[in-house]
C-alpha cells in the first residue's frame, strides 16, 4: 500500500487532484477472512454483517436495536395545511414507556389528495422542525440548538424568528406537489451536536450507567438510531406506504443517513447530500476533509476507535464505497456540490462508481457512466450521481433530482 502523502504532511488540506497519491480498497467481493462472494445470497448471508460488523467496530461504533416501551402520541393534527394541500401531524415518540424524558418529535407532511399510502422521504433536520417550513403551527423546539448570529440564536435556544429559516433545504410544496410525502425531526433531539451533547442525549438517557466503550456509539450513530425510530413510527402510519421510506441526509447527517440506510433494510432507498469524509467519500483519497481532522473537529461524532485510524487511513478495515455497498440493492442517491471541495466531489463519485460489482450480484446496475460527469449532469441507474453547481448546501436542484429518482423507482412498481 502507497498512501505516504498525508503521513508526511497531517496538518494540511489537500486540493491538488495530482497529490492525492495512490491508494488500495478493501475488496468489496472478499470477505475480512479471505473468501471469494460471488453471489447476493453470500453477499447478504456473509459479507453484509462482516462489513456492518467492522463499521461498527472501526467507525460508528455499536448501534443498539429499538427500545421496548416506545410509543407515540399526536401532538397535532392540521387536516389543510399548505393551503388545503396537505395534511400535516407532529407526533412525538417516545423512546421510554414514560411520557417524559427520551423522546423525538416528527413533522410528518402528506399529501391530501393521495389515493392511498404515499411514498416519504424522510430525514433529520440541523435547526429544529419549525424551520423546516414557516407554518406558525410548527412546535419550536425547546432543545439545546447551536448558537447562530446571522440567524439571532443566542443562549442555545429557538427562537420564532428562525421558523422556516431552512425551508429552502426541504421544499415542502415541490414534495407534496410531486405526491410525496415528508417526515423529519431534528437531529439534536437524539443529541445535542456538541462534544458534551451526549450527556443530555439519548446515549446516556437510553442508558443506566453510560461508560464508553472503544467501539461506543458516537453522535452520528444517534442520529442514525433516530432515523430507524422515526421509520418504526411511519410503521404506524396507515396514510405512509413504508415499503417505499427514501432516507435523506445532508452532511454530517448524511452520514447518519448511510450508516442507518446500511443497517437498516427497511429504508427502501438512501441519499448522501454531500456526506463527504465519513460518509460518502473514500477516505484513502487525501483530498479535502480527512479522518484526522474530523475526529479533531468533531470528537463526538464516531466510536473512539476510529481515532487510531487520524492521518492512517489506509490502516482502516474498511473504505466508505464498502459502506454504499450496504445499501444495495436498493437504490442509491450520492451528491455532491462542486464548490463543496472539502467534501471531495469526484472521491464521492468514486466511491459511489466503485459498488457497481455489489449492485451487479442483484442483476442491478449502478453507476453506469466511465467518468465523473460533468456539473449538473445526473448519471446512473439504481445508484446516481451529480455533482450541482454551487456551495454546501441541499438546493431545489437536488430536490428536483431526488424526487425523479424516486418517480423511477417507485413509481414503476406502483
Ligand atoms: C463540517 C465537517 C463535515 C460536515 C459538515 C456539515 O464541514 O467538517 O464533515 O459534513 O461540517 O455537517 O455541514
Amino acid at each position: 500500500l502507497s498512501f505516504t502523502t498525508q503521513a508526511q504532511e497531517p496538518e494540511k488540506f489537500n486540493y491538488d487532484e495530482s497529490q492525492v497519491g495512490t491508494y488500495i480498497l478493501p475488496p468489496l467481493l472478499q470477505t475480512p477472512d479471505g473468501k471469494k462472494i460471488t453471489s447476493s445470497t453470500q453477499w447478504n448471508t456473509q459479507q453484509r454483517p462482516a462489513l456492518l460488523k467492522l463499521f461498527a467496530d472501526n467507525v460508528y461504533g455499536r448501534l443498539p436495536g429499538k427500545p421496548t416501551g416506545m410509543h407515540y402520541k399526536v401532538i397535532s393534527e392540521d387536516k389543510s395545511a399548505l393551503g388545503g394541500k396537505a395534511i400535516l401531524k407532529q407526533v412525538t415518540i417516545y423512546f421510554t414507556p414514560a411520557d417524559t424524558g427520551a423522546s423525538m418529535d416528527v413533522l410528518l407532511y402528506l399529501p391530501k389528495q393521495a389515493k392511498g399510502p404515499v411514498p416519504v422521504f424522510a430525514g433529520l433536520n440541523f435547526k429544529g422542525n419549525h424551520t423546516v417550513h414557516p407554518d406558525p403551527q410548527i412546535k419550536i423546539t425547546s432543545r439545546w440548538v447551536a448558537n447562530d448570529k446571522n440567524a439571532g440564536i443566542t443562549g442555545n435556544r429557538a427562537n420564532k424568528q428562525t421558523r422556516g429559516l431552512q425551508a429552502s433545504r426541504w421544499v415542502v410544496e415541490e414534495i407534496i406537489a410531486r405526491g410525496y410525502g415528508l417526515a423529519t425531526a431534528y437531529y439534536g433531539d437524539l443529541e445535542p451536536d456538541h462534544p458534551e451533547g451526549y450527556k443530555t442525549g439519548i446515549r446516556t438517557q437510553l442508558s443506566k450507567n453510560l461508560k464508553i466503550q472503544p467501539n461506543e456509539w458516537g453522535a452520528i450513530g444517534a442520529w442514525a438510531w433516530g432515523m430507524s425510530r422515526m421509520l418504526d413510527y411511519l410503521e404506524t402510519e396507515p396514510a405512509v406506504n413504508v415499503k417505499k421510506v427514501a432516507l435523506q441526509g445532508h452532511s454530517r447527517i448524511g452520514k447518519a443517513a448511510l450508516w442507518a440506510g446500511a443497517n437498516d433494510t427497511r429504508f427502501a432507498m438512501v441519499i448522501s447530500n454531500e456526506s463527504g469524509e465519513g460518509g460518502a467519500a473514500l477516505a484513502r483519497r487525501w483530498y479535502g476533509e480527512t479522518v484526522a481532522r474530523l475526529n479533531e473537529a468533531f470528537p463526538h461524532w464516531f466510536s473512539p476507535n476510529y481515532k487510531k485510524f487520524d492521518n492512517k487511513p489506509n490502516q482502516m478495515p474498511v473504505d466508505q464505497h464498502q459502506l454504499l455497498a450496504l445499501v444495495a440493492p436498493r437504490p442509491l442517491y450520492v451528491a455532491s456540490a462542486q464548490e463543496d471541495q472539502w467534501s471531495d466531489p469526484k472521491g464521492e463519485f468514486l466511491s459511489a462508481q466503485a459498488t457497481n460489482p455489489v449492485y451487479a450480484l442483484f442483476g442491478k446496475s449502478g453507476i453506469t457512466a466511465a467518468e465523473m460527469p460533468g456539473l449538473n449532469q445526473p448519471v446512473g441507474e439504481t445508484v446516481r450521481y451529480h455533482n450541482r453547481s454551487g456551495k454546501h448546501d441541499v438546493t431545489l436542484y437536488d430536490w428536483q433530482q431526488y424526487l425523479d429518482f424516486a418517480d423511477k423507482h417507485f413509481r414503476q412498481t406502483q
